[in-house]
């Protein structure tokens, strides 16, 4: 590896809804999966911007706000600290975790409708829309469930089915009824509302996806599905009849007609990967071009490169929608590059459960144990081309096997051994041989492999190289067994120890992206003044030279033993 071009990289994670904790199968999904990402492209010498955001409009935010009897506002500021203290916790890199319900997203929403209706590119309807008598309001998308038109799955909601993905309107749905009441005594009313005209801009959309370079088959597949299937793609409802969301607005103009709607909560949250970017420039007292050169091609931007994470029920809105609306404006806004999607996590032979308090949530999984723990398994497991399974059997032996016995045992075997021989400095003496060629020889074969697979977003078998480089360490130590050698060759054994504590250092440094913490008390242990990513091995494995002080550090994993293990799978079970 001879070095690296610097680029810069415009890296977003899908919004998570602002209604609750989210669970592990949600930070796999999309946030966690971007931050190994954003971590590794800033470590190599890239200028990134990791953007997130609460998303936090719609019914679902408004219905949590009235169980806790909290007003809607004061309910999403509260839930935005808890989720930002959280994204803390598994020490997510963002430059800004931004709120969609913000001043700028407000009027960048505003902005780009006014802009769509300027295009001709937004119409009016006068539609038929949902009201339940025994719930007393108008019912909105996601609180009417009934059967997809499409796939007939029966538990489909009225903004989009699940199982096939597709787009709804609560009207497609069969059989609807109130998923707030279960109640069918449902009566559609008369309500004018507007459309973004997605149909008029289908070949531009279509030209574009064609256009992409090796994007995953998840995402063009849905992609296409949605642009061909049927009569093609359709047009958009954009605003709602609700309190909470951003007021429907022709930019700062009213827009008569539409007194007392808001913007559908999926038309305004994309866009707040935009305002968020602006937040961010806020946040830190800079000016519009500090966030537009990230955004804009004419300021800028045409040399970012746009990377969006996010699970495969998101991908028809940023594919589709967010790109009309952005492309429909007629201003020159970046558009996404790659689009990274992810299958689901499932947990112990079924799925995860908000509403059922099955599975692992955020706070909990932080409570019970360090977050590097839960990053590299699900990392390691990221539903990238299936769905994946958490099951603890599997978690414990991942947390076992290779943090504790590969990974934990290495650095904390090699450092105890060099204190009781040859004291807390990196010893002097002896050189490297045929045994250190050949490790440094696989490590650079599986660290080339490892920037690969990062460079296409391939996490897994990142990992999978990562845990390989661990695993060659680990054995070098083994076979070189420096304790039996000591005895008849002092020199020798120096030698051994110097490359293994400099595989350490090592380690600290490639590990970052997946396991920070412990990357951090390996630097900190190591004594490392310079974290700078390797391009040479020769160079990387003599950064710390005889006679560089260290300290041995603290047990880094602890195993799970099976009486823990099993006290945590029936805790986490769910109510029946
Ligand atoms: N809140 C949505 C979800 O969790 C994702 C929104 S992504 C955005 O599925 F870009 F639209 F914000
Ligand atoms: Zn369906």
């Amino acid at each position: 590896m001879t070095g690296f071009d610097m680029a810069r990289i415009l890296i977003t994670s899908a919004l998570p809804y602002i209604n609750g904790i989210k669970h592990l199968g949600n930070l796999v999904g999309s946030q966690l999966p971007a931050d190994a990402y954003a971590r590794f492209m800033r470590q190599t010498g890239n200028e990134v911007m990791f953007i997130c955001a609460t998303d936090e409009h719609g019914t679902p935010a408004e219905l949590a706000a009235a169980k806790t009897g909290e007003a809607v506002a004061d309910y999403c500021a509260r839930l935005h600290g808890v989720q930002a203290e959280l994204a803390k916790g598994f020490r997510l890199s963002f430059d800004h975790y931004g709120r969609s319900s913000s001043a700028r997203n407000h009027r960048m929403t505003q902005h780009l409708a006014g802009r769509l209706a300027e295009n001709g590119l937004i119409s009016e309807v006068s539609e038929k829309q949902v009201y339940s008598h025994a719930d007393g309001r108008f019912l909105p998308d996601r609180y009417i469930e009934g059967t997809c038109p499409n796939c007939g799955y029966t538990r489909a909601r009225g903004d989009q089915c699940e199982e096939c993905t597709k787009q709804l309107d609560p009207t497609d749905l069969i059989e609807p009824r109130s998923a707030i009441s279960g109640s069918t005594d449902l009566e559609v009313r008369e309500t004018k509302h507007l459309y973004l005209r997605q149909s008029a801009l289908k070949d531009r959309i279509d030209q574009w996806i064609d256009s992409q370079q090796g994007w995953p088959i998840l995402t063009t597949s849905i992609a296409k599905k949605w642009l061909h299937d049927g009569d093609g793609l359709q047009d958009r409802g954009i605003t709602r009849d609700l309190d909470w969301g951003v007021p429907v607005r022709k930019g700062d103009q009213p827009w008569p007609g539409m007194e007392g709607k808001v913007f559908y909560v999926w038309f305004d949250a994309p866009i707040e990967y935009i305002s968020a970017t602006a937040e961010w420039a806020d946040a830190n007292g800079l000016d519009d071009a500090a966030w537009e050169r990230w955004w804009r091609t004419d300021k800028g931007a045409d040399d970012v490169r746009y990377v969006q994470f996010m699970g495969k029920d998101n991908v028809p809105f940023h594919t589709l929608s967010f790109p009309a609306t952005i492309m429909g404006s007629g201003e020159p806004w970046k558009l996404v590059d790659y689009i990274k999607s992810f299958n689901y996590l499932n947990y112990d032979g079924g799925q995860f459960s908000t509403s059922q308090g099955r599975g692992v949530f955020m706070d909990q999984a932080l409570d019970i144990l360090p977050s590097d723990y839960w990053r590299w398994w699900l990392l390691s497991h990221v539903p990238e081309n299936s769905d994946s399974e958490f099951t603890w059997e599997n978690f414990q032996a991942s947390v076992n096997k290779d943090l504790a016995d590969v990974l934990g045992n290495f650095a904390s075997r090699v450092t105890k051994f060099c204190r009781s021989k040859f004291g807390e400095v990196v010893p002097e003496g002896g050189a490297y041989g045929p045994a250190e060629q050949a490790v440094m020889a696989e490590i650079a074969t599986r660290l080339a492999a490892y920037e690969t697979h990062m460079a296409e977003i391939e996490i897994r078998k990142a990992t999978a190289e990562l845990r390989a480089i661990w695993v060659a360490g680990n054995e070098y130590l083994q076979s070189a067994a420096p304790w039996a050698v000591f005895k008849e060759d002092p020199e020798r054994a120096a030698a051994i120890v110097r490359f293994a504590l400099n595989l350490i250092r090592l380690y600290a440094i490639l590990s970052r992206p997946f396991i920070p913490d412990a990357a951090d008390a390996m630097a900190l242990a190591m004594n490392v003044a310079d974290e700078s990513w390797p391009h040479d091995l020769d160079d990387a494995l003599t950064a710390l030279p005889g006679g560089h002080g260290f300290s041995v550090p603290e047990n880094l994993f602890d195993k799970i033993t099976d009486e823990a293990r099993d006290e945590m799978a029936a805790r986490f079970a769910g109510k029946a």
